[in-house]
Order: C-alpha cells, then structure tokens, then sequence
C-alpha cells in the first residue's frame, strides 16, 4: 500500500462516494482453507449452500482444487493446493483458513483496474481476459489490508455455471437452504492504528465513504476496546467496516484476532435474512453455534429499541439482539468462530429498516466475546 494518510482527515478528504467505480454487487467471497472438500461439506450441511462449480484434477486444474457453493446472492469458492509449497499453503500457514479474496461484480474489470491503480491501489492482477465453451469472463485485482485481495469480475459475457475453467458440480447430496439471502457487510480488522489509513483507502482508490463513525467509548467493556469505522460505496450495495484494536484493561478481541490471523483480515461475513428467525433455528439445528448473551439482556432491551413485529420469547430462546436506529431496527446473531483458530466468524442479520450495524448491543456482544476469550485464556 503506498497511501500515505498520516496527515490526512477522512471525512475531510472524502465528502461522499465518487462514482468512478460502479459496483453492481458482490461477486464471489474465496476462502483457502486446509481440506476444501470437507469445508464444502460444512458449507452444504451446517449451512444450507448448494453445490454450484468445482475444478481439480478432473477439470486439468493440477495445483489447486476449488469448491463454489451458491445460497441466494452469495456465493462462496472454498480452495486448497493440491501440492506442498506455493502461495496457497503459504497463506494457510500464516492465517490458517481464511478469506483470500473479496470479488467485486463490476460492468467493466479493465476500467475498474485502472481507477483504482491511477490511485494509488496496488495491482494483484493486470485485466487479463479467460475463456471457455461459455464465453469469457475479464478479471482484475488490487491488493488491500493484510494478503487480502479484491478481484474485479467483469461477466456479461458469460453464461457458465461459474467462472472459467469450472465446471458444473453437480453432487447427489444437498441440504435445504436456511434463507440466506446475500452479504450485508464485511469487517476486516487491521492493526493498532492502522484503521484511519485503510478507511482512507477505500476512500482515495475506491471511491467510497464513510457511513457511521464509533470511537472507542462506544464500543468497549470493562476491559476490552476497539474503534470501527464503515465505508460504503456509492450506491451502498457494499459496505466494509473497519476495525482496530483499542487500549483497554485486557487484550481487545482485535488484537486476539490479528495474534492468530497473524495480521489484517476478514474478521466476519454478515448475511442477511428475511427470517431470522427461522434461519437461526435451521442453524443451530444443524450444528452451528452461536454467542449467547444472558438473559438479563432480555429483560430490558424493548425499553431500549421500543415495539418490535416479533415476539420476544423466540428471539430470547435463540439469542438473537436488538437494536433500532431513526430509520427502522434490526435483528443480528453472530456465531463463534467457524475455524480452529479464533478468527473469523458469521453474523446473521434481518433488517428492518434499520442501516446501522448493531452498535446499542455492542456491549453486551463483546461481554459474550470475553467469556469465550477467558476459556482460551486470551484475555
Ligand atoms: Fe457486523
């Protein structure tokens, strides 16, 4: 990254989204992970996501091997090496498993590469066109916070299951869909004092802008701290929030995250739903398992957030929070995290009006993060 922000004010900077690249939605989210056929199996079963591509072997692909699992608008591509050595198994012994690349849809891959390189946006792909019986796809790529990467995917031209070089998968096993419906935003935690300057990156080479600032007196507990800051782009399809660890009494959650990850990363996903409720259940039924908040956060949250549609008993019963911003309320679970080591996790999200991120159920969130980081005595 070659941005230099020391001296610079964001919101100065940056009054609003600039329009120079029109992102038309997210396009895929890659993860390599240690055994890409087991992760896929977690996907189906624990998640609901339905078999979409695959490459290996059998496709000619002699290095890697990558499953695509689509539920709804998201679509996932979970990629092991088939070798020992090269940047695959590199990055998995750095940060375990973990999300590689966050691939933006764009109308034109060559354009958006050049805006955001003109910027000062490190390339990690020149546009370079791919091809096969289906028609072509245009890629491009810029590097962002830790070895994380956007790729730019340019497919109008295309009409195949998934991206060149794949081919349709089509396994006998499948599990119901839990109403997943697409990605509402996307956190990366990045380092102590580094948040400004990957804020001011989305700003300067993406053309995004700042939608809600939290410093760390709103978010922090007894002990742990940290500062988030979101950045949207302009037609507010994708939101990215940032954030770093703060001082306080004990170790942040950030800095535990970045300990493991060992540096900047996707800390979650957060998916939406129309349901939550039902989702939620379908969830914990099949396996996933989530954070719990006592029951004491029950006893007084509708004085916080005032009327809601749902009633309160199955929320409490599933451990789903509240809160309410001047537009609407929304409904939000996280999971643990979903990896041996504690890095990244989901969160679940039904919106009801609401376009905030949750902030009055910070506290009692984090309160639940702590319990589990004194079990793994990273406190
Ligand atoms: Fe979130």
């Amino acid at each position: 990254m070659s941005v230099d922000t020391s001296s610079l004010n964001l919101e100065k900077v940056v009054p609003q989204a600039e329009d120079f690249l029109p992102i038309l939605g997210t396009d895929f989210v890659e993860l390599y992970v240690g055994n890409a056929k087991q992760a896929a199996l977690y996907y189906m079963h624990c998640w609901g996501f339905q078999p979409v591509a695959y490459r290996g072997l059998e496709t000619g692909s002699k290095d890697a091997v990558s499953y695509v699992l689509r539920q709804d608008k998201i679509t996932l591509v979970l990629t092991s090496p088939l070798t020992s050595g090269g940047p695959i198994n590199a990055h998995i012994d750095a940060h375990g498993d973990g999300v590689k690349v966050v691939a933006l849809w764009v109308d034109d891959a060559t354009k958006s590469w050049e805006e955001t390189t003109k910027r000062g946006g490190e390339s990690c792909l020149k546009p370079e066109v791919r091809e096969d019986e289906n028609g072509k796809v245009v890629f491009s790529g810029i590097h962002t916070y830790g070895e994380t990467l956007h790729i730019f995917v340019e497919r109008k031209d295309y009409n195949g299951p998934f991206l060149p070089g794949y081919k349709a998968w089509n396994p006998e096993f499948r599990t119901p869909e839990v109403g997943l419906k697409y990605i509402d935003h996307m956190v990366g935690n990045v380092g102590w004092n580094e948040m400004n300057k990957w804020c001011e990156f989305y700003a300067k080479v993406m053309g995004f802008a700042q939608l809600v600032s939290f410093d760390d007196k709103d978010i922090s507990t007894e002990y742990t701290a940290l500062m988030s800051k979101v950045m949207s782009n302009g037609n507010g399809r994708i939101k990215f929030p940032i954030n770093e660890p703060a001082e306080g009494r004990k170790k942040s959650q950030i800095e535990e995250y970045i300990d493991f990850y060992n540096g900047a990363g996707v800390q979650h996903i957060a998916v939406a739903t129309d349901n939550i409720i039902e989702t939620v259940t379908a969830l914990k039924a099949r396996g996933v398992e989530f954070l719990t908040v006592p029951n004491t956060y029950y006893e007084t949250v509708l004085d916080r957030v005032g009327e809601i549609d749902e009633d309160l008993e199955p929320l409490q019963k599933l451990g789903i929070l509240i809160d309410r911003d001047d537009e609407g309320y929304l409904l939000q679970i996280f999971t643990k995290p979903i990896l041996d080591r504690p890095t990244m996790f989901f969160e679940i999200i039904q919106r009801k009006g609401a376009q905030s991120f949750g902030k009055g159920n910070f506290k009692a969130l984090f309160e639940a993060i702590e319990r589990e980081q004194e079990m793994r005595g990273t406190l």
